[in-house]
């Protein structure tokens, strides 16, 4: 396994829309290890691959709280992600991201979504997520089409955290 660049806006891959995964193979599943690796390295709690340079559509996830509740590691991997179901109920979410260093803001999302997947063995799953899972995996799928979570606050908002962005860079 090994450690992946990050990249970090203003970088263009972050903006782009991802193309889809046509086969979960070796080379794939390498990757899915090296970006959970990347991940639990820099203390994310998701990742999509544009965050290190790849437009595909791929993205690991871990809240650490498996399906009976109990918490420690609990990876899941993420080929092709697609929301098929939002929830009417939304919900406040102060969100970070590994390519907004050091930055968070408050964040609607909706309070649970269903996901359609590959996993890690190419295997088609429907995943119910609610909560911060469901958070989580709203942020990494927006990351798929280049979406970031500054670009779904107030106009206001994101003009400080960019501010802040530049003099961190400047320094
Ligand atoms: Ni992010």
């Amino acid at each position: 396994m090994a450690i992946l660049k990050l990249y970090t806006y203003p970088d263009k891959i972050l903006s782009q829309k991802c193309e889809k995964v046509a086969e979960v193979n070796d080379d794939i599943r390498k990757l899915l290890d090296d970006m959970l690796e990347t991940m639990y390295e820099d203390k994310g709690v998701g990742l999509a691959a544009p965050q290190i340079g790849l437009a595909k559509r791929i993205i690991v996830v871990d809240d650490k709280v498996s399906e009976d509740g109990t918490r420690g590691p609990h990876p899941l991997y993420m080929v092709n992600p697609e929301i098929i179901k939002r929830s009417k109920e939304k919900i406040w979410f102060n969100e970070g991201c590994l390519s907004v260093p050091g930055q968070c803001a408050e964040v609607e999302r909706h309070y649970a979504v269903t996901v359609k997947y590959l996993d890690y063995n190419g295997n088609e799953q429907i995943l119910e997520a609610e909560d911060y899972l469901a958070v989580i995996i709203q942020h990494e799928t927006d990351h798929l089409d280049g979406i970031l979570y500054i670009d779904r606050i107030s106009r206001l908002k994101r003009n400080m955290i960019l501010k802040k962005l530049k003099k961190q860079s400047d320094n």
